[in-house]
């Protein structure tokens, strides 16, 4: 007896991008690779199943709180301001999602509480006290990123603070000689605070993610990575425990009961994919937690192999002992970076190529999803995107191919036949054989293996353009009124198996091209084509309209060439600073406040560089008092020390000396700065005076 399947259920997701940018074209890659499989599944769901696909801003931690403060924004501005771009570039790429959400957001903010309270009911959190570098100035603890040194073995200077760049060694930052926080050049101090701890070297999360880790399920490089960092069954777990707390100053969700502490963003980030997920079934008027009970739940994430370790190790361990009703991912689908040409893409040195720019300047997106598709597997290696190549399989593969069967084909129906199909193509090897690939090319795309289902496409188009050479029509059609019945209907089969032929490679095709295909289906004169109605033909005598241009061709030049130099140009000249960083910025101030800075007119006595900086000068103040004073500034890039010299401009002189690695700062000279690079020391107009008061 067969039972009815069990309706689908499936959760998908693709990392959530930081909220501090556009989107590169790393992130547009995975999300085309996650669409075209998500497109895929979709079509062989039935009106029973459900499919979530859902992304999000990934929007708290340092970096994006330093970033808006550099802005002189809330964190929240900056993070509204980039989340408006991101509708243009996600429908452009014809990219599917069903909800974008962000991380700073109730439903994160309710959720990340609520397993953390589960975790610790569960014992699986304690806290601990820990010595961390701390900005004097600043007035943060400095995350390793944010503080350069010495290197501890070889001496080279301005290593960060996790790895020598110079000699590769590893180490902590409390070792390196002579530090310096980068945010403010002050030497950091080592000071104690209590953090949170998640035990995942508890017995009971090493057994979890041994089983989960080891059973087949992950792509066979992650799954060995893995062994690598859980140390072999007979020996003791290499996994130490996760420091899930950060210090204010912080952007990001406030522990419950310990005021002043903030969720890591690494710990938030993940239960955004949950966030986004509960925002949008609250649209269904489902609750998220009735969602995830559903033993039947498939859940799947699209990850970059940076990000290894967060999905395999601790987002699996958090959801599993955060238990009811939390659901533990299915799989995480892990894929390589993009390189341009062989080489590492870099914004800064202008090679890649921008996502904004490439749909900015009207190139197709289904080229590139097309591109991508056709180099993209299920292993973790990187693709090389090569413009030479991308042209060459454009081209002549999808366009010289496929679509030429249509362009060819519709003009003998239009002319001989009316645009009707004869009556018995369907029945033809050419059809057959067309329609026996289809499982074997939906088991690729189930596997991600989507280079192979498209070479396996393009063999089909391959075999039908020769099949249609060799029947060769247009010596039939150039005798046409001459024509017997057979010959007639021969030539009728011909030019209709070639649209039976196409209407398959189209729906073969169309989790990878899906505007092409919608467009082919109204060429067709057809309902939109899915998986489960593979096997239903084109009818016999059925009508299809004109054919209409489906997709042009690259043009080298006026695509490829503009796109590469646009982009070398974007790197030169900087876009104007954004109208939203003028807006106001801080909170209101009393004027007594403003009256604790003692501003004064400064005269630049000296001048000279700061050997081992690339940022600071040393500047010789005279102030109005009897000794001038000190003053590193980080003016280097935009002036010489001799075009200062003599000058007059305005300082700040009650900071606290700050003790940097070059010597004592004993104050600060004003400069303007905004989003475009370029830094505009004041300057009061003639006539001032050193140590003149400025109010
Ligand atoms: O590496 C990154 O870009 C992170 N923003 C990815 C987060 S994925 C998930 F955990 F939210
Ligand atoms: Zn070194």
């Amino acid at each position: 007896m067969s039972s009815a399947k069990p309706p689908r259920r499936l959760f998908i997701t693709t990392a959530l991008p930081y909220a501090n940018g556009p989107f590169h074209i790393g992130h547009i890659m995975e999300y085309i690779q996650a669409d075209i499989w998500v497109r895929h599944v979709r079509l062989q769901l039935t009106d029973a199943d459900q499919l979530y696909f859902v992304c999000a801003d990934d929007t708290h931690g340092a970096p994006i709180m330093l970033k808006a403060e550099a802005e002189g924004i809330t964190p929240q501005a900056l993070v509204a301001r980039i989340a408006a771009t991101r509708p243009q570039c996600l429908d452009g790429f014809l990219i599917s999602f069903d909800h974008w959400h962000s991380t700073d957001s109730p439903e994160n903010t309710e959720l990340s509480c609520d397993i953390y309270q589960k975790l610790k009911a569960r014992g699986l959190i304690y806290p601990k006290t820990i010595e961390q570098f701390y900005d004097p100035v600043k007035g943060m603890f400095l995350p390793d990123r944010y503080i350069k040194g010495e290197c501890p073995k070889c001496g080279a200077k301005d290593q960060y603070g996790d790895a020598c760049e110079h000699c590769s060694t590893v180490y902590n930052a409390t070792e390196l000689v002579n530090p310096y926080s980068t945010l403010s050049g002050a030497a950091p101090v080592l000071k104690t605070s209590e953090h949170y701890f998640f035990k995942l070297s508890d017995p009971q999360c090493l057994a979890f993610l041994r089983e989960w880790t080891q059973n087949n399920r992950l792509q066979s490089e992650v799954s060995n990575k893995i062994r690598e960092w859980l140390g072999d069954e007979s020996g003791e777990s290499k996994l130490v425990d996760w420091d899930i707390s950060r210090d204010a100053p912080y952007f990001g969700i406030e522990i419950p009961d310990a005021p002043g502490k903030y969720f890591y963003v690494w710990l938030d980030a993940p239960i955004g994919y949950l966030a986004s997920l509960k925002a949008r079934l609250r649209q269904e008027g489902v609750a998220l937690d009735d969602y995830l009970r559903d033993p039947g739940i498939e859940q799947y994430h699209f990850v970059g192999k940076d990000i290894i370790y967060f999905h395999t190790l601790f987002w699996p361990a958090v959801l599993k002992f955060a238990g009811d009703p939390y659901h533990v991912p299915d799989n995480v689908f892990v894929h390589g970076f993009i390189t341009f040409s062989g080489e590492k893409m870099s914004k800064s040195r202008g090679t890649g190529i921008s996502p904004e720019l490439y749909l900015d300047l009207g190139l197709n997106p289904e080229w590139l999803r097309y591109y991508l598709a056709a180099k993209l597997n299920d292993r973790v290696e990187d693709l090389d995107f090569n413009p030479d190549d991308f042209v060459a399989r454009v081209n002549s593969d999808m366009i010289g191919k496929y679509v030429n069967i249509a362009s060819r084909t519709a003009t003998f129906l239009k002319k001989y036949f009316d645009n009707r199909l004869g009556k018995r193509f369907a029945a033809l090897p050419m059809a057959k054989e067309t329609l026996q690939q289809a499982n074997a090319i939906s088991a690729l795309y189930d596997k991600r293996q989507f280079s192979a289902a498209v070479r396996n496409i393009m063999e089909l188009a391959d075999k039908m353009n020769a099949y249609w050479d060799q029947q060769a029509p247009w010596t039939l059609a150039k005798r046409f009124d001459t024509l017997n019945d057979a010959e007639r209907e021969a030539l009728h089969d011909t030019c209709s198996v070639a649209l039976e032929v196409f209407r398959l490679l189209t729906l073969y095709l169309k989790p990878i091209l899906p505007k092409l295909a919608s467009d082919a289906e109204h060429f067709l004169n057809i309902a939109p084509l899915n998986w489960r109605e593979v096997t239903t033909t084109l009818p016999a005598g059925h009508t299809i309209n004109d054919y209409t241009h489906l997709m042009s061709r690259i043009d080298p030049k006026q695509h490829i060439d503009r796109l590469l130099e646009m982009q070398a140009q974007k790197v030169s000249t900087p876009a104007p600073a954004a109208k939203s960083s003028t807006a106001p910025a801080l909170p209101t101030i009393a004027i007594d406040d403003f009256a604790k800075v003692d501003l004064r007119v400064a005269k630049i006595v000296h001048a000279e560089a700061v050997e081992g900086s690339d940022k600071l000068l040393k500047l010789t103040l005279d102030i109005g008092e009897d000794t001038p004073r000190t003053v590193f500034a980080g003016i280097k890039n935009a002036y010489a020390p001799e075009q200062l010299i003599g000058r007059f401009t305005a300082a700040v002189t009650n900071l606290a000396p700050r003790k940097m690695k070059f010597g004592v700062s004993e104050g600060m000279v004003l400069a303007a700065s905004g989003e475009t690079p370029g830094i505009y020391l004041l300057q009061p107009d003639s006539g001032a005076q050193p140590g003149m008061k400025i109010k």
